[in-house]
């Protein structure tokens, strides 16, 4: 299989990210909502409108990764906007690191999570931020091996289910890719 490559998205991308973000949500988290709230939040969190509007904002940035110009996974980040009251203005985010399920386990995370953090801290250090479902053991495993610890947590709704998320740091101090 040729390699994956990993490129900054641009608007033109609107349609394929706004693709890939509602089949990874769906593959990865479809299963613990009631079929018309997994609908309205698709819609909702990865719509063209929303999509539109990531690419636009000049503080975030999303990353296509591909084989042979398919897309396979993504990644967005941004200012934090987890609810923890050490969040500041200055605090940078995770936001989404998503692969189809066929592409996950072979090393693709890790360089992608590698090229967003080179983004996050272009600037110089500072705190780095992740909120992650309180049950996805494997992207907890992920994060960990890179330094983030969980510092507290929330709940997320979707509809009718609030799920209950950890929130993950990554001190400035502790910021070296
Ligand atoms: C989390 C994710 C981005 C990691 O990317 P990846 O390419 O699978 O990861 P890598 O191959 O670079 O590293 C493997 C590690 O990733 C983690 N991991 C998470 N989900 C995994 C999966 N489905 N398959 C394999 N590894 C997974 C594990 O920590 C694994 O290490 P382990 O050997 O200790 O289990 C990817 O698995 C994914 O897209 N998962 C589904 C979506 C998701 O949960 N995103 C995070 C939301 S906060």
């Amino acid at each position: 299989m040729p390699e994956p490559t990993i490129r900054r998205a641009v608007i033109a991308d609107a349609e394929v990210l706004s693709w890939i973000g509602a089949e990874t949500f769906t593959q990865t988290f479809g299963h613990l909502y009631h079929p018309d709230d997994l609908e309205t939040f698709r819609h909702e969190a990865y719509g063209l409108d929303r999509t539109h509007a990531d690419l636009a904002d000049q503080a975030r940035a999303q990353w296509l990764v591909e084989i042979d110009g398919q897309a396979i996974g993504y990644a967005l980040a941004g200012p934090c906007d987890l609810p923890h009251e050490s969040v500041t203005p200055t605090c940078g985010e995770l936001k989404r690191l998503y692969f189809l399920k066929d592409h996950q386990g072979g090393g693709n995370g890790s360089r992608l999570f590698g090229e967003v953090l080179c983004w996050l801290l272009a600037d110089g250090p500072r705190d780095l931020w992740i909120g992650v479902w309180s049950e996805n053991f494997g992207a907890q495993r992920f994060y960990e091996r890179h330094d983030f610890s969980k510092v507290g947590e929330y709940g997320f709704k979707v509809g009718r289910t609030v799920d209950r998320e950890f929130i993950l740091k990554r001190p400035a101090a502790r910021t070296q890719i």
